[in-house]
C-alpha cells in the first residue's frame, strides 16, 4: 500500500456525506472516493443477508479503485461488523463509533439515548457498546424510520419533517436522557432541528468527529497518511446524482467535488 492511494467512504445514500465533511477537513491531502447506494436506499429496514450482498458490491467497487482504507459512514452497515465487511480485502475497515467512555462524564444523569435506524437499534450492539464503555450508564435506542426518506426526499422545513422530529423527540425525552447520539449518518442533516425539539438541556452528539479520529489514527499508525499535495473529493451515487448534489451542498463545497453515477456489479457472494 502507499500513501497516495484513496480512502473509500460508503453509505446507503447521502448520509455519509456528513462524515465525509469531517474526514476531508481533518485530512485535506487525502483523495476520497465516496459511494452512496441511492438506488437501493433505505438500508435500515432490510434483512441482514440482503444488506451483506449490497455492501459486498460497494466494497468490491472500491477495492477495484485501489483504496487504502474504507470508512463505513453508515451505522446500519457498521452493525454488520467490520470483520464481515472487510473479509478478503487488503484495506482496513473503520466503522462508525458506537459509543465513547466520555459519555459517563457528559451525561450527568447517566442516561444516554441514540437515534438510529430500526436495523441498528434491533441489532443491539450500540446499546451494548455504550453500556460496556460506561458501566454506570443506561442506553436507550430509538428507531426513526421516517427521517431517512424525508431527508433523501429534500423535505426540509416541511410540516411532515417537523412532525416526525417532534414525535421521536417526545419519545426520547420520556426516557429522561440528557445526552443523545445521532447514530445514523443522515441525522446530522437535521442536527439543529433535532436539538431544538429536544431542548437545551439535552446534549446532542454527532459521532462523525470521533469516527474521523479513528480513521486518522489508523492511517497514522500504518504510516499511510498522505503528507504532500492537495486532496480531492470524488462523490459517486448509484442513482439521482443531481438530487444528491443539492443535498451534498448542505455538507460540502460542491465546487470542490467531482460527482458521477456508477453502476455496481452484482456480488459474487
Ligand atoms: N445512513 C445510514 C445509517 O447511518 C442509514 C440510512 C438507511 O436506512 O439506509 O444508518
Amino acid at each position: 500500500m502507499d500513501k497516495t492511494q484513496p480512502i473509500g467512504v460508503i453509505d446507503s445514500g447521502v448520509g455519509g456525506l456528513s462524515v465525509l465533511k469531517w474526514l476531508s477537513k481533518k485530512m485535506p491531502r487525502e483523495h476520497f472516493i465516496f459511494l452512496g447506494d441511492t438506488a437501493r436506499i433505505p438500508y435500515g429496514d432490510r434483512p441482514r443477508e440482503e444488506l451483506i450482498g449490497f455492501v459486498r458490491e460497494l466494497t468490491s467497487y472500491l477495492d477495484r479503485r485501489n483504496i487504502k482504507q474504507l470508512v463505513v459512514a453508515c451505522n446500519t452497515i457498521t452493525t454488520l461488523g467490520v470483520d464481515v465487511i472487510g473479509r478478503g480485502y487488503d484495506f482496513d475497515v473503520i466503522g462508525m463509533v458506537k459509543g465513547s467512555p466520555e459519555l459517563q462524564r457528559i451525561s450527568r444523569k447517566h442516561r444516554v439515548g441514540f437515534f438510529a435506524t430500526d436495523f441498528t437499534v434491533a441489532a443491539g450492539s450500540y446499546k451494548k457498546e455504550i453500556e460496556r464503555l460506561n458501566p454506570d450508564v443506561k442506553a436507550f435506542g430509538l428507531g426513526c424510520p421516517k427521517l431517512v426518506p424525508l431527508i433523501e426526499g429534500e423535505k426540509f422545513d416541511t410540516p411532515e419533517m417537523e412532525a416526525a422530529i417532534n414525535e421521536y423527540a417526545t419519545i426520547m425525552k420520556s426516557w429522561d436522557v440528557d445526552t443523545v447520539l445521532l447514530s445514523c449518518t443522515h441525522y446530522p442533516f437535521l442536527k439543529e432541528e433535532i436539538q431544538k425539539a429536544l431542548g437545551p438541556a439535552i446534549t446532542v452528539i454527532d459521532p462523525a468527529a470521533m469516527t474521523t479520529e479513528r480513521a486518522y489514527r489508523n492511517l497514522a499508525e500504518r504510516g499511510l497518511l498522505n503528507d504532500s499535495g492537495e486532496g480531492s473529493l470524488e462523490i459517486c451515487f448509484t442513482r439521482d446524482v443531481e438530487r444528491c448534489k443539492r443535498l451534498a451542498s448542505r455538507m460540502l463545497d460542491v465546487n470542490e467535488c467531482v460527482f458521477h453515477e456508477v453502476t455496481l456489479e452484482a456480488s459474487q457472494g
